[in-house]
Formats: structure tokens, sequence, C-alpha cells
């Protein structure tokens, strides 16, 4: 036996909005046609008016914590990933804590931009299997579209927002078939910041800043880090391709899906996309899309799941698990 960190359930929420690719058209320099060739992207949905990272954190969770069947007050441990703070401090978690009627437990939000929830994860499974806590609550929840630059066509029109939530809680399981999170890798190189950032910040123009990206450095970079970060994992878990039920990746644009799967050597019908829905929600879309797949039945108790992600940092990483 063995103690590992077990998804025990997930939820999700999105916006009430939701703008396809024509409606962008109308305001931007932009086309359904483009965006659809280049990205896969076809809608995403914009947080309006009292919608907040940390409003939609909160629905995201008390559906995952429904899932569970377990009381908000049964979590004693909140981490939430996100780049888009409701403020700069207190961190998010904790109005998500309050939201949820919380009164005592440990929680903070991590910054790792697009691979967020990756960080966030493995923070949990390892304060998880240390003692730390019994049962954390780990979220990704962004409002991109309010730090966007809507005159600039090369990145308004592939992000979206939305929240994402998983329950997980220390079970001490069989160690060869046993459910919970088998491996985590992360990384990250700085020398790469300047490629994916936001022009603001608190310390430097004391303003919030609009997010800018050298999309096809962040490509090129993109397909070679998450490939590598996968079968780090694999080796891990002493598992190869062959074993993964589903992959389910950050949502940045379809062609780096396709172009990690190829290279991994996985079946593209195992990779699970909802960039066509949602654009990319930051570290939202790896938990907004493991809950779609759960939700639709493709992901069952006890499927081979691999999780990865590459944002901001650039930062990257990759989780094995047993569903
Ligand atoms: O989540 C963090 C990780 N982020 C990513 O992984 C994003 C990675 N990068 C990408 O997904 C792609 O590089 C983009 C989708 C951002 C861009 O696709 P691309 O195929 O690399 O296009 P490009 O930047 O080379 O631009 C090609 C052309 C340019 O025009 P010219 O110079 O060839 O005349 C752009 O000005 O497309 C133009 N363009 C647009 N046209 C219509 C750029 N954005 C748009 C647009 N609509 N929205």
């Amino acid at each position: 036996m063995t103690l590992r960190s077990v998804i025990l359930g997930t939820g999700s929420a999105l916006p009430r909005r939701r703008v396809d690719n024509a409606e962008l058209a109308k305001t931007v320099d932009t086309s359904d046609e483009w965006i659809v060739a280049r990205t896969g992207i076809r809608s995403r949905y914009i947080a309006g008016e009292g919608e907040t990272t940390s409003s939609l954190a909160i629905a995201a969770s008390k559906r995952a914590l429904e899932a569970a069947g377990l009381p908000a007050t049964d979590i004693d441990l909140i981490i939430l990933a996100t780049a888009t703070p409701d403020q700069t401090f207190p961190a998010s978690a904790t109005t998500v804590q309050a939201g949820l009627g919380i009164n005592d437990c440990v929680a903070f939000d991590v910054a790792a931009v697009c691979s967020g929830f990756l960080y966030a994860v493995t923070v949990a499974d390892n304060m998880l299997r240390g003692g730390a806590a019994k049962t954390a609550l780990v979220i990704g929840s962004e409002t991109f579209s309010r730090i966007l630059d809507w005159e600039d066509r090369t990145t308004c029109v592939l992000f979206g927002d939305g929240a994402g939530a998983i329950v997980l809680q220390a079970q001490e399981t069989d160690a060869a078939t046993g459910r919970g999170i088998i491996a985590n890798r992360l990384h990250a190189d700085g020398r790469h910041n300047g490629l994916l950032s936001v022009d603001g910040g608190p310390s430097t123009t004391g303003t919030v800043g609009k997010v800018r990206m050298k999309g096809q450095d962040v490509f090129r970079h993109a397909v070679v880090n998450l490939a590598q970060v996968m079968q780090e994992v694999l080796d891990d878990a002493g598992l190869s391709a062959a074993d993964v039920d589903w992959v389910v990746p950050h949502q940045a644009n379809a062609r780096i899906l396709d172009a990690t799967a190829r290279k991994l050597g996985l079946d593209p019908a195992r990779v699970v996309v909802t960039v066509d829905r949602h654009a990319n929600t930051s570290a939202a879309s790896v938990p907004l899309a493991l809950d779609v797949a759960v939700r639709d039945g493709r992901i069952k108790t006890g499927d081979l799941v691999v999780l990865e992600a590459m944002g901001g940092g650039f930062t990257w990483g990759a989780c094995a698990l047993r569903f």
C-alpha cells in the first residue's frame, strides 16, 4: 500500500457570455477562417459584470465538492492557480475560502500562468502525502479577458475566461493498481520570460498591464517541452504512451495538441480537446477540460490520465494519475 492523492470530484464554471469568432471579427481585424485554421478556436467565454476569478472559482469548487460528496468544511487546503487574481492581494484563494464558508484552512494562490494548475496539483500532492493536509481543493481560475489588449489581434482572439476545480484527498491505495497521482514533474526557464508576459505589475509600472506574446517562439518551445515532460512522468511512473487512456492537455492551440501527440506516438483520439469552445483559459484550461471529459463519460474511474501544460515563464509540467 502507498499514500496517494486521489481525485474525488471535479467541477467547472464558465461566464454567462459566449463569444464566437464571427462576433469578435466585428470589432477586431480578424476572421473566423484565420482563427480556426491557426488555432482551432471557434468560441470563448468572456466574464461580465460581477463575474470574477474568485466567483468562477467558487462555482467550480462547489460542483467539485458536490461530485466528491463532501461538505466544504472537510477541506483543509485550498490552492488557487491564477494569473488574474481579483486583487494584487490578498490571495484570491482566501476569497474562495470565505465564499465556501470555510473558516480555517490553509489557502494561497500559485502563479505559474498557463501551467499554474500543474504547479498547484504538485504542491497539493506533496502537502497531502507529507501530512500537512488531508483534503484539498485545487483550482485553476482566470479572467484573462481583463488583461487582454483588445486592439492586439495576435493575442486577444486566443484567450477566454473560466474555472475548473478538483477535490484531492490523501488515501492509502495499492501501489500497482490504486487510484491517485503517480508522478509529477515541473520545470521553469526564466530566460524566456519576455516571450509571454504582461507589460505591467505592482512593482514596475504600478498598473496591471496587458498580455504580450511572441506566438511563434512560444509555439516552438511548447511542442518540445511538453513532449519531453510527458515522457518524464511516464518514465517516472514506469509506463509507456500505450498505457495512457487520456491526455488532458493545456488548451492553447489545436496544432500544439496534434504535434505533441504525434511526437509521443499517442493516439489523437485519446487527447481531450476543448480549445475549440473555451479558447485558452490559462490555468483553468486543464481542470476545465478534465471536468468536461469526466462529465461526458470519457474519463472513468481507474483510467490512466496524463495532465500537461506550458506557459509564461516559461513554466511547464505534467502529472500522471490513475483517475
Ligand atoms: O498558453 C500559453 C502558451 N501559448 C501558446 O502556446 C501559443 C503558441 N502560439 C500559437 O498558438 C501561434 O503562434 C499563434 C496562434 C499565436 C499564431 O499563429 P501563427 O501561425 O504562428 O501565426 P503568425 O504569428 O506567424 O502570424 C501569421 C500572420 C501574420 O501576418 P503576416 O505577417 O504573415 O502578413 C499575422 O499578422 O497572421 C497574422 N495574424 C492574424 N490575422 C488574422 C495574427 N493574428 C491574426 C488574427 N487574425 N487574429
